[in-house]
């Protein structure tokens, strides 16, 4: 039986063995993950990595290749119809009937979602609270800036306070302080909700999401809970070194140290790289003197989730 990464005992999300072609196109590559209730999960990667694609399938508007996905127990694949009423979507553009008013399509959807009309209309009061939508209740969707729209997008995906959101993007094209708004909700919905959100920008995972999900053309290439992020790169330790003397060649003679993996110039420093269990500062040292060039500084240095995400999407392919 397979080991729910979360630790919870009923995930809310469970993704399984999900893959997906376009044609040729290879979109989304056996992915596999677990989400447990109340998490506020980042899907992070750069463009074209395969997050919509994953949340298209995910909340049953899209037929995987392979693989199935499960909210709330219900088979995305086979029963999404079931699966729906547990789930918010945000779609990365928000498909939006532009000659509604704000308040009659939340009122549709509320309604199409099976909200009793009561219940909507409070509802629909409190959802337009919480957007920061109530100057624009009565506009028509088609008058509203791009910002404006996506706030509909999100008023939509919570007027039936589904168990599960899934955000596509949801921060893009919002101006900087509703950005710090809309995160501060998302953080908000989190306490009630089960959240799957994506991005390409690593601040925003760090500022509201609980764990993260890295991935990259398709494949996943790290995951876990932020506090614990930086253990992945545990496996290689980063020395920043200053000294005085003929790059070319001490970059060479560094090279050839045992277990040094990379040596590299940033700026005015050379970077060297190791396995975690490796400390080849006396090499280094004994190296640079024997030599006659002038150490000047020697340094560990902290790897950046920043560095970690760089590192992890634009690493050689194939690496062995
Ligand atoms: N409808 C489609 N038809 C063909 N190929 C598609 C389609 N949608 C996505 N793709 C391809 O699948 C891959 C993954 O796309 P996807 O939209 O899932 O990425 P993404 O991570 O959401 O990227 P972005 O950050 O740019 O939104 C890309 O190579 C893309 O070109
Ligand atoms: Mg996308």
């Amino acid at each position: 039986m397979e080991q729910n990464k979360t630790g919870e005992k009923n995930s809310l999300i469970k993704v399984r063995h999900l893959t997906k072609y376009y044609g040729k196109r290879l979109a989304v590559d056996n992915i596999s993950f677990d989400i447990g209730k109340g998490e506020i999960v980042g899907l992070l990667g750069p463009n074209a990595a395969g997050k919509s694609t994953t949340m298209r399938i995910l909340t049953g508007f899209m037929m995987p290749t392979k693989g199935d996905t499960f909210i709330a127990d219900c088979n995305m694949v086979s029963n999404s119809l079931e699966g729906r009423k547990h789930i918010g979507y945000m779609p990365e553009s928000v498909p939006l009937y532009t000659d509604m008013t704000v308040r009659d399509y939340l009122d549709f959807f509320a309604r199409l979602r099976g909200v009793p009309r009561d219940r909507a209309r409070k509802r629909i009061n409190e959802v337009v609270t919480l957007c920061s939508l109530e100057e624009y209740v009565d506009t028509v969707i088609g008058k509203l800036s791009r910002g404006y729209k996506q706030r509909v997008g999100l008023a939509q995906a919570i007027v039936h306070e589904p168990e599960v959101l899934i955000l596509d993007e949801p921060t893009v094209g919002i101006d900087p302080i509703q950005v710090s708004q809309t995160r501060n909700l998302i953080k908000e919905l989190g306490k009630e909700h089960t959240i799957l959100l994506s991005t390409h920008i690593l601040p925003e995972v760090t500022m509201t999401c609980n764990r993260v999900i890295i991935i990259h053309k398709g494949k996943i290439v790290a995951e876990d809970r932020m506090e614990n992020l930086s253990a992945i790169t545990k496996g290689s330790r980063r020395l920043r070194v200053e000294v005085k003397g003929p790059t070319d060649q001490i970059i060479r003679r560094l090279q050839r140290i045992d277990g040094v993996r990379k040596v590299s110039k940033e700026g005015n420093y050379l970077m060297v790289e190791s396995p975690i269990n490796i400390d080849p500062r006396g090499q280094i040292t004994e190296t640079i003197v024997k030599s006659g060039w002038t150490l000047l500084s020697i340094d560990s240095v902290e790897m950046s989730l920043e560095d970690i995400f760089l590192q992890l999407t634009t690493k050689e392919e194939n690496p062995q």
